[in-house]
């Protein structure tokens, strides 16, 4: 496939090249070790705008500031608990988004009018492009509002066609960030940063999973589990929507039976699965639970023909609660 004349591989040219463009109050797509961003210069309101507008996001869903150093999230937040201190030292660079004091700098937009900003340092090449911006960068994923997240710039052309694309390959986590609020410190959204992971730093703080396993299925059915709606506003929106009804499956015989009755549904399979359908209809999703995380935003924008997508859950512990959460907001029916 030949490559679009907006897609540039990451090299310090075409670095340069979008971190000129975040400066003049452009858009640029760009690779994060989660999922690819949509960023635009976070200080700049007309900027921030067009992300709203290219997404066809809601208003009322702030977006995540992203930082190249700690002096360019003080510009940011009027200041930072001891608890996020300790995370940032341990987890910056890398896959977790701090919600934290808002500072006046930060326009309302980004925030939804919110008084708090959440904040993340990413890695490698996203951190570069922001240190060359010199400015902090708000970046939604690169996605239109309500589809799966893009894990590859092909992605984000399906979604956002004349966008500027910075083209790293495959996302190395391929699931969001973990976002976290305080105080006491508590997981508002399961993501690439385990609640196993941060059980040290959660200790005094609300331990979601337990929570969301209390209020079983009904809640399961509604919204998505592990998830504060009233402090996430981003969790009330639709979101994941695959390229067909999804049906996400408890248990593998009634997956089993509905596979055989419906010939022409396809099957999101980890790899132990696979053996038992047709090669024809299995979009595989790996062996591992990471593998399962890096595909499944992938698989749930497959171009394979097929009347449905099925999906068995996954165990709920390590990155499977970030898996059934994405599951479970792109299902069209759980059973
Ligand atoms: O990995 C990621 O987090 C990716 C990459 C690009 O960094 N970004 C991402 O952004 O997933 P987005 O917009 O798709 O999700 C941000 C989430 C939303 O659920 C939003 O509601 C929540 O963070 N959020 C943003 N600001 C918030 C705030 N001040 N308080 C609570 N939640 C907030
Ligand atoms: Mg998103």
């Amino acid at each position: 496939m030949s490559r679009a004349s907006n897609v540039h591989p990451v090299n310090p040219r075409s670095l340069r090249a979008a971190a000129a463009r975040l400066r003049r109050g452009e858009l640029v797509a760009f690779p994060t070790e989660t999922v690819y961003g949509l960023g635009a210069n976070a200080l700049n309101v007309r900027a921030v705008a067009k992300v709203f507008a290219a997404k066809g996001r809601p208003a009322g869903n702030p977006i995540i500031v992203h930082v190249s150093d700690r002096k360019m999230l003080r510009r940011v937040v009027r200041n930072v608990p001891p608890s996020a201190t300790k995370l940032i030292a341990r987890y910056w660079p890398g896959p977790l988004t701090l919600i934290l004091p808002k500072n006046s700098l930060v326009p309302s937009l980004v925030t939804a009018g919110l008084d708090t900003v959440a904040v993340r340092m990413p890695e490698g090449s996203a951190r570069e492009l922001i240190r060359l911006a010199g400015v902090p960068v708000a970046a939604p994923s690169a996605n239109r509002s309500g589809r799966p997240s893009p894990t590859t710039a092909g992605h984000v052309v399906q979604d956002l066609p004349r966008v500027f694309v910075l083209d790293g390959g495959p996302a190395a986590h391929g699931l969001e960030s973990t976002v976290v609020a305080f105080d006491p410190p508590r997981i508002l959204r399961h993501g690439a940063i385990t609640e196993e992971d941060l059980g040290e730093f959660l200790r005094k703080g609300i331990r979601t999973g337990a929570r969301a396993r209390r209020t079983g299925k009904r809640r399961a059915a509604s919204r998505p589990r592990g998830e504060r709606p009233a402090e996430s506003p981003g969790t009330k929106y639709r979101h994941y929507a695959p390229s067909r009804p999804l049906i996400l499956f408890r248990r593998k015989s009634p997956l089993f039976a509905y596979a055989e009755a419906h010939p022409d549904a396809l099957v999101l399979c980890p790899g132990w699965l696979a053996p038992f359908f047709a090669a024809s209809r299995v979009v595989p999703l790996g062996d591992s639970i990471e593998e399962v995380a890096r595909n499944v935003f992938a698989a749930l924008r497959t171009r394979l023909r097929g009347t449905e997508l099925l999906v068995l859950a996954v165990p709920r512990r390590g990155l499977g609660r970030a898996v059934m959460d994405r599951l479970e907001r792109a299902a069209t029916r759980i059973v």
